[in-house]
């Protein structure tokens, strides 16, 4: 299949590359993103291959259809950005890789957890500085907090497995409650009891319309004072507003994010010869408890393996007619 893929990085053409030895498709590296401005490059292709911020809504689709795309391939497991019942009414199938290793995103969490409270950011500057002072590195230890997690699904129970290992207690809410939370320890609990339980809440559900700022001023009223957030699951699931109150009003006392509401206007580029025009995030980078990564928590080599043959195989499967098991239906 001939595949036009957008929002590519060095990093995506030289593992697609490698790997579709074994598949032998066309593939086409472009490194603008899928928009209204740029579907027109997708003619003459078979399929598209997009990204977390790919705009995928009703009129670049229109413009897919009209370019003859009967494909569009997600390289990862979010699809909010997908209108999908537009898709279904043009003929477009769309696939994803629902499952690559959790263990990137879980380990990244803990990551943000751990540099936020131990100060590692800051202890590293200060030591290549010749400065050995302790003064405002103090954190606390894990050992016996209260952890909670809003999603158990793959990344969701990951985290807690580890979280686990470290110690802590492990509440969780889901709309569906997992086989393995009993096994796991994990105490599962209503959204209020998490929020006034919990001393960190870390976020691994999907964003929907019923998650779409999750946590707002009224969520965060219920939470302890002090409390950690982390989110490496979407953007959109934080009222980036409301939660830079809680910073400025030290309800919220720690904040690691490696997704962000408007990102798509940031990350993933080198920007750093830009003056950035995004107010928000320049508040919240003005924190010295708050800790950003621009998306990067999926990115290991073993999860880019994982996503790589998954997405050459959905599209091998779609070009042989075979069951799409990682079709994405409205
Ligand atoms: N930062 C990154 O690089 C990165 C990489 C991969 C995935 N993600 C994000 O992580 C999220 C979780 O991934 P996963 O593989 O664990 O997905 P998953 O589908 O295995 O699990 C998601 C869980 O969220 C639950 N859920 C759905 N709606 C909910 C709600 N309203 N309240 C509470 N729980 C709800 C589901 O029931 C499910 O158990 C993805 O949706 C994606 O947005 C981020």
């Amino acid at each position: 299949m001939k595949v036009a893929f957008f929002s590519t990085r060095k990093y995506d053409s030289q593992y697609f590359s490698q790997y579709n030895a074994a598949y032998n498709h066309e593939l086409n590296f472009l490194e603008v993103p899928l928009n209204s401005h740029t579907a027109p490059l997708a003619k003459g292709h078979d399929a598209v291959c997009i990204f977390v911020n790919d705009q995928a809504n009703e009129e670049v689709l229109q413009e897919l259809a009209r370019q003859e795309i009967k494909l569009i391939a997600l390289r990862c497991a979010g699809f909010n950005n997908v209108d999908l019942k537009a898709a279904a009414a043009l003929g477009i199938k769309v696939v994803r890789v629902p499952a690559y290793s959790p263990y990137s995103v879980a380990e990244h969490t803990l990551a943000l957890i751990l540099t936020l409270n131990r100060k590692t950011h800051r202890a590293y500057n200060r030591v290549k500085e010749g400065n050995f002072a302790l003064n405002g590195l103090m954190g606390f230890d894990l050992h016996g907090r209260t952890i909670g997690l809003i999603g158990l699904g793959k990344i969701g129970l990951v985290t807690a497995g580890i979280l686990k290992g470290f110690g802590c207690k492990v509440v969780g809410y889901d709309i569906a409650r997992p086989a393995e939370a009993d096994s796991l320890g994990i105490d599962f609990v209503d959204l209020d009891t998490l929020y006034a339980q919990s001393d960190i809440i870390s976020l691994h559900c999907p964003l929907t319309p019923d998650t779409y700022h999750i946590i707002n001023s009224k969520s965060l009223a219920k939470m302890k004072k002090g409390v950690m957030l982390i989110n490496t699951s979407r953007g959109a699931l934080i009222d980036t507003k409301a939660v830079i109150s809680a910073l400025k009003s030290e309800k919220v006392s720690y904040l690691g994010l490696d997704v962000y509401e408007e990102e798509a206007a940031l990350f993933f580029e080198d920007k750093s010869e830009n003056v950035i025009q995004d107010d928000i995030f320049m508040r919240l980078l003005s924190f010295n408890n708050v800790l950003i990564t621009g998306h990067q928590a999926f990115f290991t080599s073993d999860a880019m393996q994982g996503i790589v043959s998954v997405t050459l195989q959905n599209i091998s499967d779609f070009e042989e007619g075979k069951a799409l098991k990682n079709q994405v239906l409205p």
